[in-house]
């Protein structure tokens, strides 16, 4: 008898431990979505290293990465730099190489690829996956929409990276998809 509530007590302490890890990554998401706005203020514009950052947030994600996953990087030495504010866009390439994980599933690859164009840089966060709907794509950017479970996804991530974008930096940002392949798209003065 002993020993069944022993168990049963352990039991529990596992569920409830499980309960504050769910909770402490829920938490973290939402900080990570409202962070740049709150904070926007106290940043200045410097340079800015985008192969630095998609690395960091490469190894911040890496424990989501499942093995079956391959990531090419196909970056060009003279896209490396922009004007910006760095925690920002950092929280950036954190919320698309966030989607990419999630969308490419099991097996699959995500392709991290940066070009310059003229007085712009060129960042493509791509995976392979399912096909996004034209009526999906048509609302990624809408707050709090979102395709993912109850507590898995707040649909803040690619809003708040717009507003970063487009509002903070002067970019554009666009979520495309086809044949498999979806692709997240920066393009930022440079
Ligand atoms: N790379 C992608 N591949 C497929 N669908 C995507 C991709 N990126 C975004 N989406 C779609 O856009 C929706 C909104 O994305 P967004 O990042 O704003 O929110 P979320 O990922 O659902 O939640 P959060 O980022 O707040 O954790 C997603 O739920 C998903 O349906
Ligand atoms: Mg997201």
């Amino acid at each position: 008898m002993a020993e069944v509530r022993e168990f049963l007590r352990l039991q529990e302490a596992r569920s409830l431990l499980d309960e504050l890890a769910a909770g402490a990554e829920h938490l973290s998401r939402i900080v990570t979505g409202v962070r740049p706005l709150a904070y926007s203020a106290d940043q200045g514009l410097t340079d800015v290293d985008v192969h630095a950052g998609l690395e960091q947030a490469l190894l911040l994600l890496r424990h989501k990465l499942p093995p079956g996953v391959g990531v090419v990087r196909d970056l060009a030495p003279d896209a490396r730099t922009v004007r910006g504010r760095p925690a920002d866009l950092a929280l950036v390439w954190l919320n698309l190489l966030d989607n990419a994980v999630d969308a490419v599933g099991e097996h699959g690859t995500i392709t991290l690829r940066t070009r310059r164009d003229g007085d712009h840089v060129v960042v493509d966060v791509d995976n392979t996956g399912p096909t996004v709907p034209p009526e999906v794509l048509d609302r990624v950017f809408d707050a709090f929409f979102t395709t993912k479970p109850i507590g898995k996804g707040t649909g803040l991530g690619l809003a708040t990276s717009l507003a970063v974008v487009a509002q903070q930096h002067h970019g554009e940002l666009t979520l495309s998809s086809s044949d498999g392949v979806t692709r997240a798209r920066v393009v930022l003065p440079g």
